[in-house]
C-alpha cells in the first residue's frame, strides 16, 4: 500500500485526475477487533493539508485514505511482532 501511494504522486500521476483519491484496507496488528478495548490496532495518521497528526482503530475502520496513514509507523508493531510469530511457529513446529 505505501508503494501505491508513492506511485501515485510519483510516475502514475500523469494517468490519474488530480482529484482522485485512494483507499486501502490497512492491515495493522490486531488482538481484539472490538474498536477501542486494546488499542493494538492504532494507525498513526496526518492531515495532508495541515499536517496535523492523530490515530485511528484500524480495526474500526480497515479502509483509510493512503494519503493519510504513515506507512513507517504502521511498519514498526508489525516488525516487532513478527519475532514473536516466528518462536510460536518454531515451539508449534517442535
Ligand atoms: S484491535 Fe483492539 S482496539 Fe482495535
Amino acid at each position: 500500500m505505501a508503494a501505491v501511494k508513492e506511485a501515485r504522486h510519483g510516475h502514475l500521476r500523469a494517468n490519474l485526475k488530480p482529484e482522485h483519491s485512494a483507499i486501502g484496507s490497512i492491515n495493522s496488528f490486531m488482538r481484539c477487533t472490538m474498536k477501542g478495548v486494546c488499542a493494538q490496532c492504532l494507525c498513526k495518521h496526518s492531515e495532508p493539508t495541515t499536517g496535523e497528526k492523530y490515530f485511528v482503530y484500524s480495526c474500526y475502520n480497515q479502509d483509510q485514505e493512503l494519503d493519510r496513514v504513515d506507512f513507517s509507523n504502521l511498519n514498526s508493531p508489525l516488525r516487532q511482532n513478527s519475532v514473536q510469530e516466528k518462536l510460536s511457529k518454531l515451539w508449534l513446529d517442535e
